[in-house]
């Protein structure tokens, strides 16, 4: 019999409800732990919060910071001061942080001042770009955390890079890729391509959301002229996540788009539906981390519009290429992912088992 280990789990932002689901199912298989789940606010629309909470079987969260959107620095510090009280009142035995969003740093700071232990899942993922926040915060939680669960090689090397004491780390496998083993089948009932009027392998899916992708004009409309090139061949199906039709809309992006016939923008779809698009899809265009990842383990052949990733094991091993932002490059990566197929290998650990690694290892460690 194990003793009885106290978690405060902490999600704030869309990627982090996928992460966090896989866990929980893990904690609550065990009787040991007792799982507290806190969501920080930081995503609340339905499309981006409700929905994932439902599809994925999470359980309400015991509290909500509600602290919504803003600054980097006002969202962040704001999540910390609404964190404090929750972790002097409830005294867990750790605190536990899933991905790179503002959530996960705020609450691991939080947790660490106040000599609780900090557990990172997803950690060790460097992209060696610190323009990108999300680097910023994967640095920061990793320097401050107490078990660090990584899910691919490349986590290992950079942490034992930056001199983080390797006892405290352990490879664990992919948590994103356990959610997406769990409910694969069901997203397979999804109506989504009837609703859109799709046919399988007959339409490219696109999602953008990276600050330096949407928030700059010259990026986006780089990618939108090759997106303009792109579905002269082919349907293109958009959900658009809302910091990218707020730029859109601000700069009159959506004019252009719309002159586009075969350019399908949609609202964030929920997880069930986007699986399934994306099972189904020839191709997926998108600056996302976990996209990269999921993709990898459909055998969906994948064009990242960034210059770098942190999840290098999607190109060595997935379907995965980098093609930047530049137009021609777009297409050239377009047309050669139709000519060439990489059939993409499945990386280790990621196998649908990783969060009951991570629970086992708790016991050892905490
Ligand atoms: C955040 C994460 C990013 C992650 C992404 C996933 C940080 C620094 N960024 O970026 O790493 O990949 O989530 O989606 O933590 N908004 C809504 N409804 C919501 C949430 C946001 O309309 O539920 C709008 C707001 O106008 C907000 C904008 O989207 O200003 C951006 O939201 P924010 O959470 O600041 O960053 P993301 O771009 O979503």
């Amino acid at each position: 019999m194990n003793k009885l280990v106290k978690i405060i789990h902490v999600a704030g932002a869309r990627p982090n409800f996928v992460k966090i689901a896989s866990i929980l199912k893990a904690c609550t298989k065990v009787s040991d732990v007792e799982s507290l789940l806190v969501h920080t606010g930081q995503h609340y629309t339905d499309n981006m919060s409700k929905t994932f909470f439902e599809e994925l079987d999470i359980p309400a969260p015991d509290i909500n910071l509600e602290v919504g959107s803003d600054s980097h620095a006002q969202q962040t510090a704001e999540i910390m001061k609404r964190f404090e009280p929750v972790v002097l009142k409830h005294k867990p035995d750790a605190v536990l942080v899933v991905g790179d969003v503002n959530s996960t740093v705020a609450c691991a700071l939080v947790a660490v001042k106040l000599g609780i232990k900090v557990i990172h899942v997803e950690a060790g993922l460097r992209s060696f770009d610190r323009t990108m926040p999300e680097e910023i915060n994967r640095i920061l939680t990793d320097t401050i955390s107490d078990l660090l669960f990584v899910s691919e090689p490349s986590g290992l090397n950079n942490l034992k890079a930056e001199g983080i004491d390797g006892t405290k780390v352990h490879f664990v496998g992919n948590v994103m890729i356990d959610t997406l083993e769990h409910y694969r089948k069901k997203s397979a009932e999804s109506h989504i391509l009837d609703d859109l009027e799709l046919k399988p392998k007959e339409y490219v899916v696109v999602t953008l959301h990276r600050p330096s992708n949407v928030d700059k004009r010259r990026a986006l409309t780089s990618i939108l002229d090759g997106l303009a090139e792109i579905q002269k061949e082919i349907k293109v199906v958009f959900p658009m996540h809302p910091r990218t039709l707020k730029y859109i809309k601000a700069n009159g992006f959506i004019k252009k788009s719309e002159r586009l016939p075969n350019l399908f923008v949609t609202e964030p779809l929920g997880y069930l539906d986007f699986l399934k698009l994306m099972s189904d899809s020839k191709l997926v265009i998108t600056d996302s981390g976990g996209i990269q990842e999921e993709t990898t383990i459909l055998g969906i052949p994948c064009l990242t519009v960034r210059e770098n990733t942190e999840r290098p094991v999607t190109l060595t091993l997935g379907t995965n290429r980098l093609v930047g932002t530049d137009t021609d490059r777009i297409i050239k990566g377009y047309r050669e992912s139709l000519n060439k197929v990489i059939p993409g290998t499945k990386p280790k650990f990621w196998d649908g088992k990783a969060s009951e690694r991570i629970v086992q290892t708790l016991f050892h460690s905490l």
